[in-house]
């Protein structure tokens, strides 16, 4: 496995890959664990060549302390994926991918301003701007992302689609704990008697028969919610649990989406 820390060693490693050869990226910001694991499966049955991004991106954290809190784990993510069958992986500092210094952005002006756009200022343009740098360094053909977070894969398959990138985007399942929380590098973050309470979050997303009643139902537990939002055929949630962010989302049963 090779781990490339600058555009020009990337372009270099990139550059010796057959023509004929079929490359997958999947984008992280490293705190890797078993979903990511997921992605990288997916992605070694896909294509010939598997490469992973590990860039914590500061463009798209609205609050300074959420970026400093954010788990840094670079021996155990790499052991993670020399294990995985990574081929390799790009790891830039800021400057080498923001030589602009982030005066040029993508920014979507429709379905970003909902759901965590609304609560997050900046925080989609930060993610697309990234990962369109990504894709254009990597010439990967296809992209892995996680469904966990819904509203960016559904961003990245409109940014994908309305700039003609010649990429496939491939939405993955959720990989839950054997509680059902969601999995997240954030869950870390949370104390003993959080993570308990953590896993109730989707169980109330699920009971509630309407985003406001889940509303309800998250609130009297504890949780302080940011949103929840039934959105074209899911139901959408952030909360905050203690100090920690979630977010979640479920396939609205058809029988409550009529009701
Ligand atoms: O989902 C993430 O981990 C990040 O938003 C991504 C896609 C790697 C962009 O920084």
């Amino acid at each position: 496995m090779d781990i490339l820390r600058s555009i020009e060693s990337w372009n270099a490693w990139r550059n010796t890959v057959g023509h004929d050869k079929k490359v997958g990226l999947v984008p992280t910001m490293g705190a890797l664990h078993n979903g990511h694991r997921s992605l990288i499966t997916r992605c070694r049955q896909e294509n010939d060549i598997c490469v992973i991004s590990i860039f914590v991106n500061p463009t798209q954290f609205n609050d300074p302390s959420d970026l400093s809190a954010y788990p840094v784990t670079t021996e155990a993510d790499h052991n993670i994926c020399e294990t995985e069958g990574v081929d390799a992986i790009f790891s830039p500092a800021y400057a080498d991918l923001y030589p602009d210094n982030y005066h040029y952005r993508v920014t979507e002006n429709h379905d970003s301003r909902h759901l965590c756009g609304a609560h997050r200022p900046g925080h989609f343009d930060g993610v697309l701007s990234v990962v369109m740098k990504l894709f254009n360094l990597s010439r990967a053909h296809k992209a892995y992302f996680g469904e966990k977070d819904w509203q960016q894969l559904q961003l990245v398959k409109g940014m994908a689609k309305a700039f003609f990138m010649p990429i496939t985007i491939v939405g993955c399942p959720t990989v839950r704990e054997s509680d059902d929380l969601a999995m997240s590098s954030r869950n870390r973050r949370l104390s003993a008697d959080h993570r308990r309470q953590a896993a109730r979050f989707p169980h109330l997303l699920a009971a509630a028969v309407s985003a406001e009643e889940a509303v309800r139902l998250l609130e009297a537990d504890g949780f302080s919610v940011d949103y929840v939002e039934d959105f074209k055929g899911r139901r959408c949630a952030a909360v905050y649990c203690g100090e920690v962010r979630l977010i979640d989302n479920i396939l609205i049963p058809e029988k409550m989406e009529k009701s």
